[in-house]
């Protein structure tokens, strides 16, 4: 043992800590820290062939606190290679969410060799003291090396309003104006402020957005993007997303967006101030982010926190807190009430799939039957039925130990039940049952589960609807039924995919 105990040194410095991702509700396909605290997603962006997820990380503890840019590579979106701290905590200034760009012809001055570098553009947050109230002002960092290793801006802060909260830019560039352009929230104030930048290191205020929908909580995290029309991909409509904190549609912390026009400047919402539209109808998508970069001609993906303010801190996971959802390619769909957005998980996911089940059929108790050989507890399932007058109709999930997670369709509303799902005790604001209305006259009622051991993401009709819920089920629990009350449902089709860590 003594002469094997240098080995299973290397072997725990090279590969970390044995089995580091399967603890009982560690997600396998959805991105998490190792260990340690993560809220929002910052900075994503392509380049050179790597996706980069940047996050709100904490690296000293399991909750909030000396809050850092976390790093994360792919180059599918599907496996992560965690990679040190991008951006600490630096003399007591926290770094917030922000975003990442290329700098294709270095305006900035920050690019070496003639080469295209990454420059961050981050919120330092400098908290209140006695007598001083906190400071938040944004921030440039720089990386001439793929993102390894980053400089902090020594003439930061590049744009201070000496306000306590401003915060949360989003940059990009802007081909209409051919400039740098920033969306940023005044949180309180329920406004986003857009800038404008030559080099990313001037801003000149541009025009300003809000209030509008909802205003029940503090503004964050804006986002401003252009997003193609369905079958048109030429034609375009811009998009400013919204987090609400809190005051979101099923408490807590959600997120509202806006559909308009962009001319550079000034975005223009068509729909009257106090339409309120949301990106996510479940409980636990907050700050999702697109990637900048993105290869031409491919739609825009968009990654959110899989969590929510209510109970970030007390979810029962260890050794970490936070992960993120499923990355979510966006599109832009006309219909009756004007244009709404859809969101798809990336292709890249049917990459992972293993073993399949597949069954059609209108026999209920049938398909039951052949469900009992079904048991995992990450997986796809894609699933189209005619409801034919049944009042109730939908899939128990994760069910065992007298527990289970229910998807269900019932008058007109599209619904997950976690109160019954297993442990849910440690916030009065977790046992849910969320529901979104579902668009009208498409039978048959079509929809795409996403199970990850604690996570469920359900898209509905195409991805017209989004739904995410965390979820934690008692150890084994990974019975798959489909039930229905009242009625009589037909022609139902299903395909389950296992997915593979
Ligand atoms: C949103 C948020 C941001 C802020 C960050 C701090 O979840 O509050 O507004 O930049 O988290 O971690």
């Amino acid at each position: 043992m003594l002469r094997l105990a240098p080995l299973l040194f290397v072997w725990i410095c090279a590969f970390g800590q044995p089995n580091a991702y399967d603890q009982p509700y560690r997600p396998q396909y959805h991105f998490s820290p190792r260990v340690d605290w993560t809220n929002d997603p910052n900075g994503l962006v392509y380049f050179d062939g790597e996706y980069h997820l940047f996050y709100q990380y904490n690296p000293f503890g399991d909750v909030w606190g000396h809050m850092s840019w976390g790093h994360a590579v792919s180059r599918d979106m599907m496996h992560w290679q965690e990679l040190p701290v991008a951006l600490p905590e630096e003399n007591g200034i926290m770094i917030f969410t922000g975003s990442t760009v290329v700098d294709e012809g270095n305006t900035s001055g920050f690019c070496a060799n003639g080469k295209p570098c990454l420059v961050a553009v981050y919120t330092g947050h400098t908290p209140g003291a006695a007598g001083r109230p906190a400071l938040q002002t944004q921030n440039l960092a720089y990386s001439n090396d793929h993102g390894r290793t980053w400089t902090k801006y020594s003439g930061n802060p590049v744009l201070n309003l000496h306000l306590s909260d401003f915060r949360d830019p989003h940059v990009f560039w802007s081909n209409a104006a051919r400039r740098w352009t920033m969306a940023v929230a005044l949180p309180d104030d329920h406004k986003v402020l857009i800038y404008g930048s030559g080099n990313l290191k001037t801003w000149e205020r541009l025009s300003e957005f809000g209030p509008a929908g909802a205003t029940g909580g503090q503004w964050e995290c804006p986002i401003l993007m252009e997003i193609p029309l369905e079958g048109k991909p030429r034609q375009t409509r811009w998009v400013l997303k919204v987090g609400l904190n809190p005051g979101g549609l099923q408490g807590g912390s959600g997120e509202q967006y806006f559909v308009g026009r962009f001319d550079g400047a000034r975005f223009a919402n068509d729909n009257p101030p106090s339409a309120t539209l949301w990106t996510d109808y479940g409980k636990d998508c907050y700050c999702a982010l697109p990637f900048n970069g993105m290869p031409r001609g491919e739609a825009p993906v968009m990654i959110g926190w899989m969590n929510n303010w209510q109970y970030a801190a007390q979810v029962p996971t260890q050794p970490w807190r936070g992960q993120m959802t499923i990355p979510r390619r966006l599109h832009l769909k006309s219909t009756t009430e004007g244009l709404r957005l859809v969101q798809e998980p990336v292709d890249a996911l049917q990459r992972l799939r293993g073993s399949h089940f597949a069954w059609h059929g209108d026999d209920m108790a049938e398909l039951n039957r052949a469900l009992a050989a079904v048991r995992w507890s990450s997986f796809e399932l894609r699933s189209a039925v005619v409801p034919d007058g049944a009042g109730e109709l939908g899939w128990r999930l994760l069910a065992g130990g007298g527990k289970s997670v229910t998807v269900g369709f019932g008058a007109g509303q599209l619904f997950v039940d976690r109160t019954h799902s297993g442990i849910a005790d440690f916030s009065k604001d977790f046992p849910a049952r969320t529901s979104a209305p579902l668009p009208k006259g498409r039978a048959p009622l079509e929809f795409t589960i996403l199970v990850d051991r604690s996570t469920v993401e359900v898209f509905a009709q195409g991805g017209q609807v989004a739904m995410t819920n965390l979820v934690y089920p008692p150890a084994g629990a990974q019975a798959l039924e489909f039930y229905s009350v009242g009625g009589k449902p037909r022609r139902i089709g299903v395909d389950v995919w296992e997915l593979k860590p």
